[in-house]
């Protein structure tokens, strides 16, 4: 009897755990400007596309979820840069890094994505939700270097054509 009770209250435990850790999980996006939806495998192959990444190239994500993008792009032969305040978003990332052996090309910086450093990037990933696709065109097209390619999933930029549009993703040069 007592084993049973001390094995009901050990899944009660890991089950209390997990509703906690899934909870601060999600409390942690109400404080984002963006909350975590991963980019579905389908559109990360048109993403990848339109990129049209070079071997050697640099590639930044802007809030890099689970760093799948980096991966995609870090195949390519990019040097890929993912910014993530999420601390169990970037431990998934950096777990996932180890295992595929991409730790040369991949770097994930818990940093604000709006500090991040654009001058590098010869590519740079936004998935943006409406309210901050003005805030996003404004922070790009103001940091990057001329002739960096934008690729946007969703929402496209209001004040700028894109070069390319293919199943909801946008293609711009800044
Ligand atoms: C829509 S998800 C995109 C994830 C990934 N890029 C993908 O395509 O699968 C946005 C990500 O941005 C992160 N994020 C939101 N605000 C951020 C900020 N100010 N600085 C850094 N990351 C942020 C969130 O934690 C989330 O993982």
């Amino acid at each position: 009897m007592q084993i049973i009770v001390g094995a009901l209250l050990i899944i009660v435990a890991i089950f209390l755990l997990l509703v906690i850790l899934v909870g601060v999980f999600y409390a942690i996006d109400i404080f984002l400007d963006l909350p975590y939806v991963a980019t579905k495998r389908h559109k990360i192959e048109t993403i990848i596309k339109l990129a049209q990444i070079k071997k050697g190239e640099t590639v930044v994500d802007l809030g890099s979820g689970d760093g799948r993008l980096l991966f995609a792009a870090a195949e390519k032969g990019a040097q890929a840069r993912g910014y993530e305040l999420n601390p169990f978003l970037i431990g998934l990332t950096l777990i996932h890094t180890k295992l595929k052996g991409l730790g040369n090309q991949i770097e994930i910086e818990k940093k604000n994505m709006w500090k991040a450093d654009l001058k590098i990037a010869d590519v740079i990933f936004v998935y943006s939700l409406k309210k901050s696709i003005k805030k996003f065109e404004d922070f790009v097209y103001k940091n990057a270097t001329p002739g960096t390619r934008i690729v946007v999933n969703l929402h496209s930029f209001p004040d700028k054509k894109p070069i390319k549009v293919k199943d909801g993703i946008y293609l711009y040069k800044v």
